[in-house]
């Protein structure tokens, strides 16, 4: 049920500081420690490589997971999207394990992945919000996201859940290995959830901001590097299914290699910067875009803001910011489609699951 709300989409952007207390509720153990499965810890420590696979949003939440996985638990991760898996199967190690990242877990992409592999002996892991689903039943492990349903088409609460869980999953596998971390996951997470709701409540900053952006344009470019660079792809996607403004997400240090071509006078240019060692590189990207005549809308993370950003967001962990820093660019979609009185929740062409290869 929407309630008050006028839509679905709007009312699970609001609900991700709740999922993000839930999540933390499920996981953690008596004694108030995060701890998995033992399975599941298992699997992980024996694993040789990991492989995502997924689609859209879900494999944008696995790019920021490879990262997560890969810095805290040190096991090599490859990030596959499902249809191209599926026809285009890469060269396998050893022991590798495989992790179904699947809001529906009905996505028939990831599914023809999930068939061939099990076919080849490996073992399946499926994160998904829907735990009887195809894609959980399938598979030998299953993550649970604890969002609560998803009814609008565009996916906002399931691609911040699916990062906690697998920053879980990752800071788990760390702590099965032995591996010093500095930080406790559950504690980020509370701080984490208070921040998205911080930024919850500034809708109507963030209403103006898409009016004045994108109110009328057909284009619009969002830029980011390291992990920013993957909430742009997620931003652009989210802008574009549901406003149908062509949207871009780019590393902002390869737009000089050709697309830059395309800024004209007025071009929106969304830049992100939350990462201490990439700020001033985006910066400089932003000038180069800037000087062509694009329309820069700078979201920074606090401590890296400077006058002219266009929104700040709360700081949290360096490791967690995609969870907080998509919170905006969600919004500015959701706002951007209502101005064009598009169909937020049902977008022309798509479906909320795509059962079809
Ligand atoms: O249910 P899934 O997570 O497998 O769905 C994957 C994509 O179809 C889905 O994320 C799609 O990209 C969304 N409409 C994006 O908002």
């Amino acid at each position: 049920e929407k309630g008050t709300y006028p839509h679905f989409m709007l009312k699970e952007i609001d609900e991700q500081p709740f999922v993000m207390r839930k999540i933390i509720q499920e996981y953690k153990n008596e004694k108030g420690e995060l701890k998995l499965d033992e399975d599941i810890r298992q699997a992980m420590k024996e694993a040789d490589r990991l492989h995502i696979i997924a689609s859209g949003t879900s494999y944008h939440a696995g790019l920021v997971g490879k990262q997560l996985i890969e810095n805290l638990a040190e096991i090599p991760v490859e990030v596959h999207v499902a249809s191209e898996f599926a026809y285009n199967t890469p060269l396998l190690s050893k022991k590798p394990l495989f992790i179904f990242i699947s809001q529906s877990g009905e996505t028939a992409d990831a599914r023809a992945v999930l068939v061939k592999i099990k076919k080849l002996g490996h073992k399946a892991m499926t994160i998904t919000n829907v735990p009887g689903s195809t894609l959980s039943r399938e598979a030998n492990y299953t993550l649970h996201l604890h969002a609560g349903p998803e009814i609008a088409v565009a996916s906002t609460k399931a691609y911040t859940a699916q990062i906690a869980v697998l920053a879980l999953l990752a800071v788990d596998t760390a702590n099965a290995k032995q591996l010093k971390l500095d930080f406790d996951p559950l504690q980020e997470l509370a701080i984490v959830a208070n921040a998205i709701e911080a930024l919850t409540d500034q809708k109507e900053a963030i209403e103006e901001l898409a009016k004045d952006y994108l109110g009328t344009t057909r284009n619009s470019f969002f830029i980011g590097r390291n992990v920013d660079y993957y909430v742009c792809l997620e931003g652009a996607l989210k802008l574009k299914e549901i406003s149908y403004i062509q949207a871009e997400g780019f590393a902002g240090g390869e737009l000089k290699h050709g697309t830059i071509a395309l800024i004209e006078e007025g071009t929106p240019v969304v830049a992100l910067t939350t990462q201490k060692d990439v700020n001033h590189p985006i910066r400089s990207n932003v000038q180069e875009v800037v000087t062509r005549g694009a329309n820069a809308l700078i979201i920074s993370m606090e401590g890296l803001e400077q006058e002219g950003d266009a929104f700040t967001i709360p700081q949290v962990h360096e490791a967690l910011t995609p969870l907080v820093s998509i919170v905006p660019m969600q919004l500015l979609a959701y706002y951007a489609a209502l101005h064009r009185d598009c169909d937020v929740d049902k977008p022309r062409n798509l479906a909320k699951s795509v059962t079809v290869e």
